[in-house]
Parts: C-alpha cells; structure tokens; sequence
C-alpha cells in the first residue's frame, strides 16, 4: 500500500509503503492478548546482570563497584532452562528473541545458547544488543550459531564524551573494532543504538550521524529514559527527539519513512541524497506503547511485562520445584491477558512513577 502522511514526530512528510503485516500469517489460535488487546510477539531474555562497562545512566561505578554482590550462577537460568521457556512462549506466539544483558557477551559460552534457541520451531528472528567490546573474539562463532541480527550500542564518537558515558571503560576504537568485525562476519547493516543526553553527548549526534550514514548502518538515538531509580534521571536531561530530529535535517536533509512492521519502537528516516537510514526512539516525547508487544526475561528467571515494572512474575520457582510445561505456560498466559502496562504514555501524562522500578541492566532494554 503506498501512503503519504506526516511523520509523527517532526511533520515531515512520510512517502512510502508500509509493510503490514500479513494477519493471515500469525498463528491465531495460540495467539494471546492482554487487556488492550495487544499480542505477545518479542521476548527479551536478560542472559547475565554484569557489564565490563559502567556507564552512569544504567549501571554507575558509585553503585557497581568492586564490592558489588552480581548474582551468583545458581541463580541464573541454565541455558536448558531460557530454552525450555522460549519453547513454551513460542506457543504462545512469540516469534522474535532479544538477547541482552547486561552485557550479553560476558555470559560464558553464549553461542551455545543462540544454537539452541536458534533450533526452535517457530522462532523467525533473533538479535542480540551489545557493547560490542568483546564481539571481535566472538562474532563469527554467533553468526554460525544461527544469530540473525547484531545492534551495537555507542553514544558519541568522540572519546572523552564516550568514555564519560561508559565509565571510562572504553574508547571509540574498542567498539569499533567489534564492529568491524560484525560487517566481516556478515552483519550488515548493523543497527547502531546511541542514548542522547543533554550537556552530554547532544553536541556529537551530527558527527555520529554522519559517520553512520557514510558506513551504511542504521543508527538510532534514543531518549534518554528513566529507567530504573538509580540514574537520577531528570526530564531537562532529555533531549526531544524532534529536536535530534532537526538538528540532522539541518545539516543533510532527511525525509521520513513509514514503519517497517506496526509497533516498531524506531521512527524511520532517510537522508534525501540517498545515503541510508537513521531513527529516532522517542519513548519519553511520544510513547509507544500502544503496538508493545514485548515480554522481558531477567537473567533469574522472572518475566517483567513492561520496561518500567515495579514486580514481575518469578518462573524460575515452579520451574525448578517440577511444574509442568502447561502448568507454566498456564502462568504466562494469565500474565500476559491480565497486562494493562503503558507506563511512558502514562508518564506523558501525569509525570509520576512507580515507587521501585526494575532496573535496564537487570532486563535490558
Ligand atoms: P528491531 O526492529 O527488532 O530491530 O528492534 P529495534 O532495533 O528497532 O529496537 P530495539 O528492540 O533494539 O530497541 C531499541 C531501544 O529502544 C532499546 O534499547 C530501548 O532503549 C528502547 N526500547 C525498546 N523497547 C522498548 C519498550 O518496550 N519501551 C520503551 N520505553 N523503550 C523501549
Ligand atoms: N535511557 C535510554 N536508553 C538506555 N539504555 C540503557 N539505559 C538507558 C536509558 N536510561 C540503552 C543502552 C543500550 C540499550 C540496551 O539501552 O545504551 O543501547
Ligand atoms: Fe552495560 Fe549497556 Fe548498561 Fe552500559 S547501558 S552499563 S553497556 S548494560
Ligand atoms: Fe511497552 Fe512499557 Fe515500554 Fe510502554 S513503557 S512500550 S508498555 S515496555
């Protein structure tokens, strides 16, 4: 169907098709929905609560430090069991993986994991989000693995913006270097995820922007969220993504494209000389939750139905105290259907949050 509009979020004249998806396709009888009517479609699945990097709006030093008590391995969901959950949401209509962390890559072995998921009947996609340090030593045993999709998270190309914004763990060159890597191992185009900060890194979206476009990857700048109660998040810290937006536009013109699929978290947009793509995730100036079709997973097991959730629902316990898959399939089922979250549009609107929110690095993002 081809459409012309306005893009939501800077007016800009969306030209192009949207690709609906095909209803007819969704397997309908194991489909299940919550109270808005809205599908359990993604599963997000938090392999480890660590990160070799510490940057101060998920994970600062002051709290992470040496003395830091990570979980310890007993607690974390095996392998078997990740699978064995994604086998019972798969019938449930789940078709898209995340793997996140934390930092993904620091869960021992992981490739093992993405084999056996990537075994599973019924699972159409499956990315991972990184830091991308650790990608040189590991990618091409994920792409082997069956890992379909890579998105490398970095903030700013200049390396005292970067460093700030991870703690100083790491420089420019580091990420780079896992992202080349990822293009030699057959990623491409890689999808690039840059929080934007205002005082921060907003005076280098340009440059990154412009790198991107000339690497041919997609990079996306996301409103800096207020995730969790630890990063003192502050509403004059974020910069709108309409002004991301014009900033951009201001130095390589740019024209909107409609969504890929309904429900998609990034606004598209393409530079008018025909030079790629870049996004925008305005989850704080305009809120998404209508098309959310995401469950997460913490690395212990407990399915949070929304980013910002105050509780989960623990299936690490049946699980090992002997529940049958139906029996755990019947918990997830009454989640989901009696999931009302929406928390970023009810935060547009009376701008308050629940008192103790589940933290990014503990279900990632
Ligand atoms: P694909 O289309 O699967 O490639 O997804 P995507 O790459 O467009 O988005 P991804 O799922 O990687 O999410 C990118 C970022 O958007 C995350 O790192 C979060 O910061 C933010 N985000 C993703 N999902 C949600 C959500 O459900 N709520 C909010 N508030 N933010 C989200
Ligand atoms: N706001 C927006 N994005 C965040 N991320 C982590 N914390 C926040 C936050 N408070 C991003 C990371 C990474 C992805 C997993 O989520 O930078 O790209
Ligand atoms: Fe680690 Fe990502 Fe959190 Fe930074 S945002 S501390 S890289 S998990
Ligand atoms: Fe989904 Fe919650 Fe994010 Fe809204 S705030 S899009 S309900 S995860």
């Amino acid at each position: 169907m081809t459409r012309q509009s306005h893009c939501n979020i800077c007016n800009i004249i969306v030209r192009g098709n949207i690709n609906l998806i095909n209803v007819t396709k969704w397997p309908m009888p194991m489909m299940i929905k919550d109270q808005f009517q809205r599908p359990l479609r993604d599963l997000r699945i938090s392999v480890t609560d660590r990160c070799n990097f510490r940057c101060p709006y998920c994970m600062p030093a002051e709290i992470f430090g040496a003395g830091y008590k990570f979980l310890p391995k007993s607690e974390l969901l095996t392998f078997s069991e990740m699978t064995r959950l994604v086998q019972i949401l798969v019938g449930l209509g789940v078709v898209k993986l995340r793997l996140t962390g934390g930092e993904p890559l620091l869960r021992r072995d992981i490739e093992q994991l993405v084999a056996m998921l990537a075994a599973i009947d019924g699972v159409e996609d499956m990315a991972m989000t990184t830091n991308a340090y650790l990608l040189p030593g590991k990618v091409q045993a994920l792409r082997e693995a069956g890992l379909q999709r890579l998105t490398i998270s970095l903030d700013s190309l200049d390396d005292a913006v970067f460093r700030k914004m991870n703690g100083d763990r790491a420089c420019v060159a580091d990420v780079l270097k896992g992202l080349e890597a990822a293009e030699q191992a057959g990623f491409s185009p890689l999808k690039i995820n840059a929080v934007v900060q205002r005082g921060v890194n907003d005076h280098t979206i340009v440059d990154l922007a412009r790198f991107f476009k000339e690497r041919g990857h997609i990079l996306r700048f996301i409103e800096y969220m207020d995730v969790g109660n630890i990063n003192g998040w502050r509403m004059d810290d974020v910069v709108p993504a309409s002004e991301i937006v014009s900033r951009i536009d201001a130095e390589m013109p740019l024209e909107a494209l409609p969504p890929n699929y309904p429900g998609e978290v990034a606004t598209r947009f393409r530079y008018r000389d025909g030079g790629g793509e870049v996004g925008v995730i305005a989850s704080v100036t305009k809120p998404f939750c209508g098309g959310c079709t995401r469950l997460r997973l913490s690395c212990e097991g407990v399915f949070y139905t929304c980013l910002f959730a105050a509780q989960g629902t623990d299936l690490r316990t049946p699980m090992r105290d002997g529940a049958s898959d139906d029996e755990l399939k019947a918990i997830v089922r009454k989640m989901w259907r009696e999931r009302t979250d929406r928390y970023s549009e009810e935060r547009t609107e009376v701008t308050s949050a629940p008192a103790q929110k589940v933290e990014m690095y503990h279900i990632g993002g």
